[in-house]
């Protein structure tokens, strides 16, 4: 399959990625951090070398501030609730995610305070008025730093620049930008970011992480066993330990590991610069097709791999059926988990089609891809191109 929903979860994933993760799953799998034979010893080395391989891609000056979690979703609730108290007053925006969205809503049924700035129909969001927007009671602003569903980028230096003049931190999700937009965590100064494994990083899904810096404390939200201090009934005070309940997904993090690798030694520039090549490609050809509307800005410069559309009298479920079926095109169609951003840029409720390439997507991926918008667009059956027809392999049962 011609597959373009690397938003969603990237695929496939660098050769190292595979190995690593079968390599440590027969070889290292052992519990990290508890017991003291070797195997443990050598799957908290793994653990280890993941989390420093995460620091160097990022710049993060303390590794152990990176919190490794189960999605980017998990990274966004232990920022979330860890730090918000009722009383307290936060500051977002109408581009989030349900990951961002929901347990901003179960806060705000505790007593927190959440205000939403709103984006400009491109998605855009204004420094100025998120800056407006603090009140003394502010304690945090939490924003997206690219829509899942139209890729504008948000300006986060600008922000964090005006809310770190206010003494107030601000949490990214970096969902859609890790390993494949740059960011330098210590240059940007940023207080917490929140990244999933398996899209941009090249890892497994049930990966992620969240960063904080050395000025964010958040109480634990879950507990349990760390393998340290174990003579304590309450979590560890020193980092990762406090907020890393429960085994850790040795082999998964192995894999997010190997991914991060891959990333660094490609170069990030040369991964964000492939993707706005495909991302150029997917919207100059898109945009000629008579009846396609396209959502978002034109300034690639401002975008992240996501293109999001629509073709005129045509419902997106019904375009993406058809992608897949007749011409073997993997795409997500519909509202995204994001359906406050479908209203700000008009396509609520039925959402639309996104494709979003990734680093291992190609020209010719590109091409069919609009070769079938356009055969789909102008009623035509699919006459060329045959996706491969074989047989799905079966399920292996335990
Ligand atoms: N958050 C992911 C997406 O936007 C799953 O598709």
């Amino acid at each position: 399959m011609i597959y373009i929903d690397n938003a969603a979860t990237s695929h496939p994933k660098p050769e190292s990625v595979y190995k690593r993760m079968d390599f440590v799953l027969r070889n290292a799998s052992a519990n990290p951090g508890r017991s003291g034979h070797r195997m443990a010893i050598e799957a908290n080395r793994v653990i280890f070398e993941s989390r420093e391989s995460v620091a160097r891609l990022f710049n993060i000056r303390h590794p152990e501030r990176i919190i490794f979690t189960c999605n980017a979703t998990a990274a966004l609730n232990l920022a979330l609730k860890g730090l918000l108290q009722p009383g307290d007053h936060c500051v977002t925006s109408d581009m989030e995610h349900n990951s961002m969205v929901r347990p901003l809503k179960f806060l705000s049924q505790q007593g927190v305070n959440v205000h939403r700035v709103q984006a400009s129909r491109e998605g855009s969001l204004d420094p100025d008025e998120i800056s407006s927007a603090i009140t003394c009671e502010t304690r945090l602003i939490a924003v997206t730093h690219a829509s899942n569903v139209i890729g504008t980028i948000t300006p986060i230096a600008d922000i964090i620049k005006t809310a770190h003049n206010k003494e107030v931190p601000v949490l990214i999700d970096a969902a859609q930008t890790a390993g494949s937009v740059p960011i330098d965590v210590e240059a940007l100064d940023v207080d917490m970011l929140a990244c999933p494994g398996h899209k941009g990083l090249f890892g497994p899904q049930g990966t992620g992480f969240l960063y904080l810096s050395p000025k964010i404390n958040l109480n634990p939200t879950v507990f349990g066993g760390t393998g340290s201090r174990s003579d304590l009934d309450r979590m560890p005070d020193f980092l990762p330990d406090r907020y890393e309940a429960g085994t850790l997904n040795t082999p998964g993090i192995a894999g997010l590991g190997a991914g991060a690798e891959f990333i660094s030694s490609e170069g990030i520039d040369i991964v964000r610069a492939h993707e706005k090549h495909m991302l150029s490609r997917l919207t100059g050809g898109l945009s000629g097709i008579p009846g396609v509307k396209i959502y978002g800005t034109k300034d690639l410069e401002r975008r992240a791999a996501v293109v999001s559309f629509i073709i005129e009298g045509l419902d997106p479920a019904v375009i993406g059926d058809r992608l897949d079926t007749d011409f073997g095109i993997g795409v997500r169609v519909g509202i995204h988990c994001a359906p406050d951003a479908h209203k700000v840029i008009g396509s609520y409720p039925k959402g639309t089609v996104r494709m979003s390439p990734g680093y291992f997507t190609t020209s010719e991926d590109i091409d069919r891809a609009i070769w079938a918008v356009e055969a789909i667009a102008s009623g035509r059956e699919n006459h060329h191109y045959i996706p491969v027809s074989s047989p799905r392999p079966a399920f292996p049962r335990g």
